[in-house]
């Protein structure tokens, strides 16, 4: 069964125009701290004889970035309301002042009874930044603001309030590349929401069977393929350590292969693969009450991936790209795997299962062997493998494990540009040296020391000869706390990643 959300729509367009004269019912600019305004709210405050030069003086406008007032029928004004937000000092701008901002406004204008709004924040220049990056950011965050998962409540709160357009005031020559930019940033929220909603709903509504139906809903939209392979195909290809994590659940596997092909038939593809753990009980090796809390955000990679590859496909990106998902619970029961037993992965190396609980790793090993069949130009997972990457990182950046610098700067760049951040971790050979065994090729832990770098090290020896990411999300895919929901995270990171690769090969 797919649930559908009643999606707030908003619609985004560019224009020119004189702050005062817009026929809008909300203008949104921009005001220093210190009472210095923008050059948008002096041509309003000129027009207003110096009204909000007034109040802002009278503190009626906090300094801090991001504090709001809504003024109401100025004098000279053509607008019914005009909102000033705070950007903070104007020799301190930031990426994140400029973020914090947008997101104040787009909040005010959820709780709005305009309908529409003229945006002028943009203007604000930002060190590095040009009109389009400011322009995609702010369409992201603003429709991103509209996003709600209620499709689970039985009375869904229909509220009339939000404005439904937002004009971008900017003037340009060429306004081609910052339509491209709207388009780009209103994508990218997309493919959040996907993922958002994907990581949101709970692990008996969101089976690894729900991930293969939105995958062919998916495919029925966009130019996409799709394929589902069953347990008998995994069986065939000798997956055995993907089926061995699936053998204590009644859900039944599956291997979702996207393939968008948006490039050239001879482009290489980029292979994105996603863990697909729709829960995580830990198996025999069972988790804590409190540890198993968030274990249904365990298919947020499988999630980021679907949402990344709905946003290119419906940019119509010139690229090819596979995706794979590997879905199953991982559940104890008296047919789930036991510490100690030995499994074949379909790379042919056997690998000794001491704890049943780090199972990403065993079902990402065939995965990623699998991944081989498409002579990839890149293969990047993306996985809620360890708890470790919080302790390490915190949430604001995923880890980023891999054996290619090619990589490690092209993720990192996307990750600046697209506000999505990742920090290199280290991938060394000693690490095999914990993760040794008497009995099979490799176990799938070792000692806890080192144990962060063991698991990324684990899933390099199945990606020997590609040029291999691994992104652990643990930390980002999802806000922990009372107000508890996932962050679509790295979704934007492997948009941004996808677009860049696409335009490097531009001639
Ligand atoms: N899905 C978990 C990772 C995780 C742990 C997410 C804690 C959120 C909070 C993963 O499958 C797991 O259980 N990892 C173990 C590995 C350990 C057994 C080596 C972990 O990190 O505790
Ligand atoms: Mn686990
Ligand atoms: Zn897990």
């Amino acid at each position: 069964m797919t649930r559908v959300s009643k999606e707030k729509r908003v619609e985004f367009t560019i224009k020119a125009g004189s702050p005062e004269k817009l026929k809008s019912d909300c203008v949104v600019v921009g005001v220093y701290a210190g009472s210095d305004l923008t050059a948008s709210a002096k041509a309003l405050d000129k027009a207003a004889d110096g009204a909000i030069t007034a109040l802002v003086a009278r503190g009626e406008l906090d300094d801090k970035v991001g504090a709001t007032l809504m003024l109401h029928d100025l004098p000279g004004i053509a607008a019914p309301r005009v909102l000033l937000v705070s950007l903070g000092k104007a020799d301190e701008l930031t990426d994140k002042s400029y973020r914090d901002a947008v997101g104040a406004a787009a909040k005010q204008l959820a709780g709005s009874v305009a309908a529409d709004a003229a945006f002028i924040l943009t203007e604000t220049e930002l060190p590095h930044r040009d009109l389009a990056w400011r322009i995609s950011q702010a369409a992201q965050i603003l429709k991103d603001s509209t996003y709600r998962c209620d499709e689970l409540k039985s009375k869904r709160e229909e509220s009339k309030k939000g404005v439904k357009k937002v004009v971008f005031i900017a003037k340009a020559k060429d306004t081609a590349p910052l339509e491209a930019a709207l388009r780009r940033g209103t994508a990218i929220a997309e493919g959040m929401a996907l993922a958002k909603t994907l990581g949101n709903l709970p692990g008996n509504v969101c089976t690894p069977t729900y991930l293969a139906t939105t995958a062919r809903k998916l495919a029925k939209d966009h130019k996409i393929k799709v394929e589902v392979l069953e347990k008998g195909d995994m069986e065939k290809l000798g997956m055995g350590a993907l089926l061995s994590v699936a053998r204590g659940s009644h859900e039944p596997p599956k291997f979702i292969i996207l393939n968008y092909k948006g490039g050239k038939a001879k482009d290489k593809p980029v292979v994105l693969v996603g863990k697909g753990i729709t829960f995580d009980s830990g198996g025999l090796s069972l988790k804590s009450t409190e540890g198993m809390f968030d274990m249904k955000y365990d298919m947020s990679g499988a999630a980021c991936v679907l949402g990344a590859i709905k946003a290119i496909a419906k940019l119509g990106e010139e690229i090819n790209v596979i995706g794979l998902i590997p879905a199953t619970e991982n559940m104890p029961g008296g047919s789930s795997i036991k510490p100690g037993d030995i499994v074949t992965s379909m790379s042919g190396s056997t690998i000794e299962i001491l704890n049943t609980d780090a199972e990403g790793r065993i079902i990402l090993a065939d995965a990623l062997s699998y991944s081989k069949l498409f002579n990839p130009e890149y293969v990047i997972d993306v996985a809620t493998l360890t708890g470790a990457t919080v302790i390490a990182l915190g949430t604001k950046r995923a880890a980023l494990f891999t054996n290619s610098s090619e990589l490690q700067e092209a993720l990192t760049k996307a990750a600046n540009n697209s506000n999505d951040f990742c920090w290199s971790m280290p991938l060394d050979d000693e690490y095999f040296e914990n993760l040794s065994t008497n009995f099979a090729d490799m176990a799938n832990v070792g000692p806890p020391e080192g144990s962060f770098g063991a698991s990324a090290y684990f899933l390099s020896r199945f990606t020997q000869d590609v040029k291999w990411a691994h992104l652990d999300i643990t930390g980002v895919a999802w806000q922990r706390g009372k107000d508890k929901r996932s962050t679509g995270r790295p979704t934007p990171l492997l948009i941004q990643f996808l677009i860049d690769h696409c335009n490097a090969k531009k001639p």
